[in-house]
C-alpha cells in the first residue's frame, strides 16, 4: 500500500494486521486482498459463482447474472437476477448439511436469557426444532409466498420461527421488538401478513417487553388470522380465538421435514427500513444472492472457523441480526452466541461476563454500545478475562476514533483486529471493511471494498471524487445481494436508489476517500438520521407528531450526540389556543414513542411559532439543524421566505441554554 506522505499527515495510527492473525488469516496479506479484488472487478460473474458454489444448492443455475443496474430513468426497470435458475433451499445451506455431519453434536446457538437462564443448541437440534416449526406452520395454513410477520424477543425461537418460514419459502418480515403496536401494524398491512409470530413478553432491563399485549394491538383491523405464541415470561396475557402456543402446536410436531428447493431468486425476506419519507420501505432480499453474500462476508470479514464463537449483539429485527446472527454463521457452521437483554443487566459488566463465560472469540457491535460502556468505566471490562477474544466488529454508524481506541484497547487487549463495517439493510451484507488479516486499519475509517464491490465515491453526476474529496457514496456494479425492490413500490426503488447518481446505487452516505483509498463515512446526506445505529426518517417522527391533536406543524433534524451519534430534535408549531410548556413537550415526546416505539423518543421539543421555508414552502432542514447544534446557521440564507423566523428560533435556542 502507498504510504503517502498526505495520509501520514492528515490520517491518524494505523494498525497492521497482528502477524499472528495474518499468518492462520483466510486472506493473509494486503497483496493478496488486492489481487484478489482484482480478480473480482475483472471477472465477477466469475468470482460470484466460486463463492456461491459454497452453499447447497439443488439444482445449478444456468446464468449468475440476468441484468445491470437498474435505469434510473425507467420506473418499471426490474433488478439484476443472480444465479437464474438455481434452486436452493436457505434453511437446508443453514442447517441440513451440518446436521448431516461431523456438526450435528457441535453448538450452533449458545442462548442466554437476561435472567440469567441458558440453553444450547447444536446443529441437530436447531435442525429438528425448524423442521417442527415448518410442519406447524404449514399445518397453520401457511403457504409458500405468504408473509409471515416475526415480532420476537431474542429467544432462539426467533431464529427457528425466521429458518422456518424459509424452509418454506414463506417470506419473513421481523419487526424489532422495541417498535410500538402502531409501528408494527403498519408493517402488517404493508407485508398483507396473516400470520405474526410472538412471544408473550421479552425480558428488557428487568422488565416484561409486553410483546403479546403490542400484537393484540396491532392486528385489529388488518388481515391477520393467526397469532403464533411462545411462552416466555409467564406474564398475565389475554387469550383471542385467533392465538395458538407454540408449545401446543410446535413442540408436539414432526421433527421430519423434507425440504423444497426455491428459485435462487424466491423472496427470502423483506425488511423494513426508514427512508426520506413518513412510509418505511419494505427492502426485498432473495435465496440466492442473500445467503451468497451473508455467508461469505461471514467467513472472509469475520474469519470464522469451526472453534470459533461468535457474538454479534444486534437483533434479530435488524439486518445485522438477520446476516450475522442467523443466516451468515449459520451458513459456515460457526457458534453464535445470542443474548436476550440490556448491556447493563444486572450491571455493567454483563457483556464481559458473557464473553468471558462463553468464551467468545469475535465480537461484533455498534459504536454506541462502544461509547456507553467507555462512559460506564473501565473497571467493568477489566474485572473480566476477555482473552478468549481474537477480533472486533463495529457496524451501524461511524465510528469516531476515540471509542475505536478504547474498544482496541480495553475490550481487545490491543491485540485484536478491528473490522469496522460499512453496510446497509439495502445492501444485504457488508460492503466496506477491513479484512483483519490482510487490511492495516485507521481509526474511523472502514477502509476498502470487498473484493466483488465495486463501490467508489463520486460526484452528482457519476465522476469519481479526487483524494479526500467528499461525495457521494456508491456502487458502480450489481452485488448477489442488493435489495430487489421495495415491496409495493417499484417505482420508488428505481427512483431513490438509481435515479440520484447516474449508472450507480446510491446509498444515500456521504463519505470521502483518502490517498491510501480508505473509505471515510461522513453519514447521510438525506433526511434519514442515525439514532444509536437506528435509522429514522425525519418525515416519520415529524408524521408522528402531526397525527398529535395540538400540533400545527413540525419539523424533525437530527444533532450531534456524543453517545448515541445523532438525537432527534423536534421543532414544533402548536395549534392555536395551546400552550407551547413542558407538559406538552412531554406529552409530544411520548405521542413519538406510542406512534413509532422508543428509539425514535425526542431528546427535545423546541417550539417555535414558525418553521423556517423557503418561498415555495419547503421546510428548511439545514438551518435547522444548524440552530439545533447550537451554531448560528452559516448556510445560504436568501431563499429564507421570513429571516425573522430563524433569528427567533436561535434566541429561543439561546435562551434556554
Ligand atoms: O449511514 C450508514 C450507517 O447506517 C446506514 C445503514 O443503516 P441500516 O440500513 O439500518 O443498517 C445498519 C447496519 C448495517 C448507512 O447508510 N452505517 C452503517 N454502518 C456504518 C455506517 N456508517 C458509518 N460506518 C459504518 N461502519
Amino acid at each position: 500500500m502507498s504510504q503517502s506522505i498526505e495520509s501520514v499527515l492528515t490520517e491518524t495510527r494505523s494498525f497492521p494486521p497482528p502477524p499472528d492473525f495474518a499468518k492462520d488469516a483466510r486472506v493473509g496479506s494486503f497483496i493478496d486482498y488486492e489481487s484478489l479484488y482484482d480478480r473480482a472487478a475483472r471477472e465477477p460473474e466469475t468470482f460470484w459463482a466460486e463463492i456461491a458454489s459454497e452453499l447447497a444448492w439443488a439444482t445449478p443455475w444456468k446464468k449468475v447474472l440476468e441484468g445491470k443496474l437498474p435505469d434510473g430513468s425507467n420506473p418499471e426497470a426490474p433488478a439484476p437476477k443472480w444465479f437464474v435458475g438455481g434452486k436452493l433451499n436457505a434453511s437446508v445451506s443453514c442447517l441440513d448439511r451440518h446436521a448431516a455431519s461431523w456438526r450435528k453434536n457441535k453448538a450452533a446457538i449458545i442462548f442466554e436469557g437476561e435472567p440469567g437462564d441458558t440453553r444450547v443448541l447444536t446443529y441437530g437440534q436447531l435442525h429438528r426444532e425448524v423442521c417442527k416449526a415448518a410442519n406447524a406452520l404449514t399445518e397453520l395454513g401457511v403457504r409458500e409466498g405468504d408473509f409471515v410477520a416475526i415480532y420476537m424477543p431474542m429467544i432462539p425461537e426467533a431464529a427457528v420461527a425466521m429458518l422456518a418460514c424459509a424452509r418454506i419459502g414463506a417470506p419473513h418480515t421481523v419487526v424489532f421488538g422495541g417498535f410500538s403496536a402502531e409501528a408494527l401494524r403498519d408493517r402488517i398491512l404493508d407485508a398483507k401478513a396473516k400470520i405474526v409470530i410472538t412471544a408473550d413478553g421479552g425480558w428488557r432491563r428487568g422488565q416484561i417487553v409486553p410483546l403479546k399485549e403490542n400484537v393484540d394491538k396491532a392486528v385489529i383491523g388488518t388481515a391477520v388470522s393467526t397469532v403464533l405464541v411462545v411462552k416466555r415470561c409467564d406474564t398475565p396475557y389475554t387469550w383471542h380465538d385467533r392465538d395458538v402456543w407454540w408449545h401446543e402446536v410446535v413442540t408436539p410436531a414432526s421433527p421430519k421435514h423434507v425440504a423444497k428447493p426455491h428459485d435462487s431468486e424466491h423472496t427470502l425476506f423483506t425488511l423494513y427500513t426508514s427512508g426520506t419519507t413518513g412510509k418505511p420501505k419494505g427492502i426485498l432480499h432473495t435465496t440466492g444472492g442473500y445467503l451468497t453474500v451473508a455467508a461469505y462476508t461471514s467467513k472472509l470479514v469475520f474469519d470464522l472457523r469451526d472453534d470459533d464463537v461468535f457474538w454479534c449483539t444486534a437483533d434479530i429485527g435488524w439486518v445485522t441480526g438477520h446476516s450475522y446472527v442467523v443466516y451468515g454463521p449459520l451458513a459456515n457452521g460457526a457458534t453464535v452466541v445470542m443474548y436476550e437483554g440490556a448491556p447493563n443487566q444486572p450491571g455493567p459488566d454483563r457483556f464481559w461476563q458473557i464473553i468471558e463465560k462463553w468464551g467468545v472469540t469475535v465480537f461484533y457491535t455498534a459504536p454506541t454500545a462502544i461509547r456507553a460502556f467507555m462512559r460506564w468505566g473501565d473497571e467493568w471490562p477489566a474485572k473480566h478475562d476477555l482473552s478468549s477474544l481474537r477480533l472486533l466488529g463495529s457496524v451501524g454508524e461511524p465510528i469516531n476514533p476515540e471509542a475505536w481506541m478504547w474498544y482496541r484497547l480495553q475490550i481487545g487487549g490491543d491485540r485484536c483486529p478491528i473490522v469496522d463495517t460499512w453496510w446497509q439493510t439495502e445492501t444485504g451484507g457488508i460492503m466496506i471493511s477491513p479484512l483483519p488479516g490482510a487490511t492495516p486499519t485507521k481509526p474511523g475509517s472502514a477502509t476498502r471494498p470487498l473484493p466483488g464491490i465495486a463501490a467508489d465515491i463520486v460526484k452528482k453526476d457519476g465522476t469519481s471524487c479526487g483524494p479526500n474529496d467528499g461525495g457521494f457514496l456508491v456502487v458502480r456494479k450489481p452485488w448477489p445481494s442488493m435489495l430487489r425492490t421495495i415491496a409495493g413500490d417499484h417505482e420508488r426503488f428505481v427512483k431513490t436508489y438509481f435515479g440520484e447518481v447516474a449508472n450507480c446505487y446510491f446509498a444515500g452516505d456521504g463519505a470521502r476517500k483518502d490517498a491510501d483509498g480508505y473509505f471515510w463515512i461522513m453519514g447521510r446526506v438525506d433526511d434519514v438520521i442515525n439514532v444509536a445505529g437506528h435509522r429514522l426518517s425525519t418525515m416519520e417522527v415529524e408524521s408522528a407528531l402531526v397525527s398529535h391533536p395540538k400540533v400545527a406543524e413540525a419539523a424533525v433534524v437530527g444533532r450531534p450526540d456524543e453517545l448515541k451519534g445523532q438525537a432527534i430534535v423536534a421543532f414544533v408549531t402548536p395549534r392555536m389556543g395551546f400552550v407551547a410548556d413542558d407538559a406538552l413537550a412531554r406529552e409530544l415526546r411520548e405521542h413519538v414513542v406510542k406512534e413509532i416505539g422508543a428509539l425514535a423518543r425526542p431528546e427535545e421539543v423546541r417550539f417555535a411559532e414558525a418553521l423556517p421555508k423557503t418561498r415555495s414552502g419547503k421546510i428548511m432542514r439545514r438551518l435547522l439543524r444548524e440552530v439545533a447544534s447550537g451554531s448560528a446557521a452559516r448556510g445560504d440564507t436568501t431563499t429564507l421566505e421570513d429571516q425573522g423566523v430563524l433569528e427567533r428560533l436561535a434566541q429561543s435556542f439561546a435562551q434556554d441554554e
